[in-house]
């Protein structure tokens, strides 16, 4: 049987997730590496694979088809071009890059290299995500008009002690580029291109540079609106996107990857049942459902095998569409409206304006760097409330 050759590049705690979600895939771990040697060398006697101090030790000694980057966030550019300049394709871990700039600069590499670029956005992957995108592509769930996407977190003090994170070169950002990405990603890869939005990031109890609370207000090409909210202060945590649509209302309502259990589509009321019955469409009654078209509902309709929204679903679908010879849908460059969004969220609330996403060129402020290098102390007094 073809197997794919991989290897994992960072041995912390996700790379675990990669280790296992390549197991349970027609896979070959050819090596593991680490700049902390014990912890290469623990991943490689669990999984298999040579471990190696760094990932130019790993691409000298093994020839891996795919690489998964599994390091803090900081250095995923830098160690994704080394690798697609040795010709080889890349799996980065969210956030795939700290800025727009890092983004088109491991594009480019991209473009000059035998090897792709693909990001780790599992929440795309799950069966209800693949449905859901399928569905409101082709219109069967009616037109989006209202969403609401909530990543109502809780990180303690003692998350940030690791020195890389809580800062600007370290982990990028607050819950806005680390935590809510998965939210955001989800939310745009089912509205299609964003159009502009306004933003308020503020600071109200961590040890970090940047926020631990965000906020926008979002307009999309296609007329839709959204809010969305990324919260490291919320005790009872929850992962929630609504969609409402002129079809109905849709919802997914979890935490760290959903089931088909955590998908609900409620129809809109239906106008030719409600006069047959003799009810008035526009109110909808407890325990109504006779005005509903549930026989013709196409969210339920469309059910099959349930798969969680988790590493092994998007890595088990990566090596099929790799070993197939297909583009596995998640690249890089499809992440970039995420990116370009995570970018205008800095942006709008730390110049108190509504950001354009064409205006995201190069030359934009906000390019290089989430902090738009607006001075550390200018920031702290926009973003600590009084
Ligand atoms: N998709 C998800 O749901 C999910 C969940 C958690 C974390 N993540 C992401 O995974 C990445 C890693 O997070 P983590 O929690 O595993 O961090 P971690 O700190 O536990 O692990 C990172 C590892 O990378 C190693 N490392 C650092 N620089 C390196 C370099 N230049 N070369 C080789 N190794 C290096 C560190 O020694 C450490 O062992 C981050 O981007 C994070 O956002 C994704």
């Amino acid at each position: 049987m073809t197997v794919l050759k991989v290897a994992i590049v960072g041995c912390g705690n996700i790379s675990r997730r990669h280790a296992e979600s390549y197991a349970a895939a027609p896979t070959e771990l050819v090596g593991v590496a680490d700049i902390v040697p014990s912890k290469a060398d623990k991943l490689a006697a669990k999984f298999g694979g040579r471990p190696f101090g760094s990932v130019t030790e790993l691409l000298t000694a093994t020839s891996p088809d795919l690489v998964s980057v599994t390091t803090p966030p900081g250095s995923h550019a830098e160690i994704a071009i080394e690798i697609l300049a040795a010709g080889k394709s890349v799996l980065l871990e969210k956030p795939p890059v700290l800025s727009l700039a890092e983004l088109d600069a491991v594009a480019a590499a991209e473009q000059a290299s035998a090897g792709s670029v693909y990001v780790v956005f599992q929440h795309r992957h799950g069966s209800g995500g693949l449905r859901a995108a399928s569905l409101l592509a082709d219109g069967a769930l009616g037109k989006p008009q209202v969403a609401v996407c909530e990543t109502l977190w809780f990180r303690p003090v003692s998350y940030f002690d690791p020195e890389w994170r809580g800062t600007w070169v370290g982990e990028g950002g607050g819950p806005t580029l680390g935590h809510g990405i998965h939210q955001i990603d989800l939310l745009l890869h089912l509205l299609g291109p964003w159009k502009s939005l306004t933003a308020t990031a503020v600071r109200l109890d961590r040890p970090v540079e940047f926020e631990d609370v965000s906020m926008a207000s979002v307009i999309f090409e296609s007329g839709a609106v959204a809010t969305v909210i990324n919260s490291l202060l919320s005790p009872r945590e929850l992962s929630r996107i609504r969609i409402d649509t002129t079809g109905g209302s849709l919802e997914v309502n979890h935490l760290y990857g959903y089931s088909d259990t955590d998908w609900t589509f409620t129809p809109a009321p239906d106008a030719a049942r409600a006069a047959t019955n003799g009810l008035d469409p526009g109110v909808r009654r407890t325990g109504s459902a006779e005005v509903v078209a549930a026989d013709t509902d196409p969210w339920a309709g469309s059910a099959g095998d349930d798969v969680p929204s988790n590493h092994e679903a998007q890595l088990g679908r990566l090596v099929d569409d790799l070993l197939a010879g297909r583009t596995h849908e998640t690249t890089l460059a499809s992440t970039r409206p995420t990116m370009e969004f995570v970018t205008a969220l800095y942006a709008s609330s730390l110049t108190g304006t509504a950001v354009q996403r064409a205006e995201l060129t190069p030359g934009h402020p906000f390019y290089r760097a989430l902090h738009g290098d607006v001075p550390q102390a200018d920031i702290d007094r926009t973003m600590n409330l009084p």
